[in-house]
């Protein structure tokens, strides 16, 4: 089968479906609802949806906690509400693609149940292992969302690894008929029409031998011992060989502490290439380190450098993914911009990354610059890691400094309802929600944006339009200026036939404005600006313009 790679000329928006709009009114996000919002969806210039998990689960961790690989949760409306969310989805022009999240199952999956009970052929199925004489555990290796990466099972008399809830046992891919289920799971959707997947954690499937304690690391140890481990390049080149490569599909790989040069041996084009892009965190980092439960304070040197880095080391050689937001971080605007020029600063973070090469991924949200989540309660958290977090650290800190924190590493943040007019909920459910909704969302809705010209959510349709039709943008070269600037992002994008320059400001102050050299502002035609009356010789606060030779 020819791969096409038909991504390299698409725009994703991501679907967090527990909170998109619920159409059936029992107060659950669904597919019914995103049936009525696929012509939303294209009018943002979107030609792809990725689907956060949408297969039967316990929910322990929204879905990422898989109990059916091979259907669709019926609070979502069940497979019949998929296929036809599929075929309008492909009838409008727009991929679909699934998330597969195989490093780990739900521990209510048959496959689990049996495994405790040694049923073959499951009893290898999952990590398990008896602890050690002295009382101890397996190994020191801490999970990623609840305390250490062992839980007992007093069904089995051992410890199972989870690197990430209690109730998301790890698979053991080192067993062939693991491997083959997954061939088996991926089959399923590409032979249902389903256009790729977006990878869960994919480069945690290969543990080290032996499974060694990590004396290296205080937080989140061992994670050198399984991220990127000894058989990873194997197993992904059987995925590819035997099913993959059978399909034009595209596959996206979530990929944490990913260095290009890493990111390479996975994404390299042509033979052996084993996906198609990587979910990079660097650019994550920019007020954070690794993420966002250890923040630091933002800078503009820093959030360059990263996006510089990926995109003149892929070069000609991997294609980028390109996002702000997703079901994992904050929202962006509270983050590297400023709520207090929301959609100033909202459209300038657009502009910054929707002009550089890669595939642009827009999170439900980000399009019309909703914001940060501040509850007054803790208790109205619901992501398994905020209340493990929550639970366990910071305790000697006042009440007030503790929530503060959750408002700044929650990502419930951006698990809160779409915002899609100013009527109660937010227009998301007539019924009762399963979560709460930003009390800001008379203000910040789609309704109240669509018909205005100068919103944010119509600058997102502008630019993505843009894009679409400027080929330096998908197939030029990235260049950037004022590298050492703490507050001006600006680089050119140039082919053969044409030049762009997009100028970011990340100041709230009006600053002095000159072009880069070979740059003449008054013969470039300005294709994109946040401000109505822009002068060439300044830039307003978070002013950002693209200029076209
Ligand atoms: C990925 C997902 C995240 C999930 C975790 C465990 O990082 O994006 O939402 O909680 O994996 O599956």
């Amino acid at each position: 089968m020819e791969q096409t790679q038909w991504y390299k000329n698409s725009v994703f928006y991501q679907i967090w479906p527990r909170s998109f709009r619920d159409g059936n009114g029992d107060g659950m996000g669904d597919l019914y609802g995103v049936l009525q919002k696929l012509d939303y969806i294209k009018s943002l210039g979107c030609d792809g949806i990725w689907f956060s998990p949408l297969y039967p689960s316990p929910g322990a961790d929204c879905g990422y906690d898989i109990s059916d690989y091979m259907n669709i949760d019926p609070q979502f409306g069940g497979m019949e509400a998929f296929k036809a969310v599929l075929e309008g989805a492909h009838s409008r022009g727009m991929k679909v693609i699934m998330d597969l999240v195989v490093n780990h199952t739900s521990d209510e999956h048959e496959w689990f149940q049996k495994s405790r009970r040694r049923i073959e052929p499951y009893t290898d199925y999952y990590i398990w292992r008896p602890g050690k004489k002295n009382g101890k555990l397996p190994n020191n290796w801490d999970s990623h969302f609840e305390g250490k990466a062992w839980t007992y099972d007093e069904v089995r008399k051992e410890y199972y690894m989870h690197l990430f809830a209690v109730k998301q046992p790890d698979l053991n891919m080192d067993n062939p008929l693991v491997r083959e289920e997954v061939k088996k799971i991926m089959r399923f959707w590409l032979d249902m029409g389903v256009d790729g997947f977006r990878e869960d954690v994919i480069t945690f499937i290969s543990k080290k031998k032996g499974l060694p304690s990590d004396h290296l690391l205080p937080v989140y140890k061992g994670i050198f011992m399984y991220n990127h481990g000894p058989r990873i390049h194997e197993f992904l080149t059987e995925f590819q060989n035997d099913v993959l490569l059978n399909y034009d599909c595209m596959t996206l790989a979530e990929a944490p502490m990913v260095t290009p040069g890493i990111a390479l041996k996975y994404i390299r084009e042509g033979k052996g290439q084993e996906f198609s892009m990587m979910i990079q965190n660097e650019t994550m980092c920019a007020d954070c380190f690794f993420q966002d439960y250890f923040p630091r304070k933002f800078s503009l040197r820093r959030l360059k450098k990263a996006f510089r880095n990926w995109q003149e080391k892929l070069d000609g050689k991997g294609w980028n993914m390109l996002f702000l937001e997703n079901h994992d971080h904050l929202r962006i605007i509270s983050r590297y911009g400023n709520p207090e020029y929301r959609e100033a600063s909202g459209k300038m973070l657009a502009a910054m990354y929707l002009f550089q090469k890669g595939t642009p991924f827009v999170y439900q949200g980000q399009e019309i610059g909703m914001v940060n989540w501040h509850p007054g309660d803790p208790e109205m958290y619901e992501d398994v890691a905020t209340r493990y977090y929550y639970a366990h650290h910071n305790q000697k800190a006042s009440p007030r400094a503790r929530l503060h924190k959750l408002w700044r590493c929650s990502r419930d943040s951006s698990r809160t309802l779409m915002q899609w007019d100013a009527t109660a909920n937010g227009g998301f459910t007539t019924g009762k929600p399963w979560f709460y909704v930003n009390d800001n969302y008379k203000e910040i809705n789609v309704a109240r944006q669509d018909g205005d010209r100068d919103s944010i959510l119509n600058f997102y349709r502008l630019a993505i339009g843009l894009r679409k039709r400027l080929s330096c943008v998908r197939w030029g070269k990235y260049r950037e200026y004022s590298k050492g600037s703490g507050w001006l992002y600006q680089y050119s994008m140039q082919d053969d036939r044409q030049r762009i320059l997009v100028v970011c400001s990340f100041s709230d102050q009006t600053k002095k404005y000159k072009a880069p050299d070979g740059f003449y502002l008054d013969t470039g035609k300005l294709l994109l600006c946040n401000y109505s009356d822009p002068d060439p010789a300044v830039l307003k606060p978070y002013e950002t313009r693209v200029y076209l030779w």
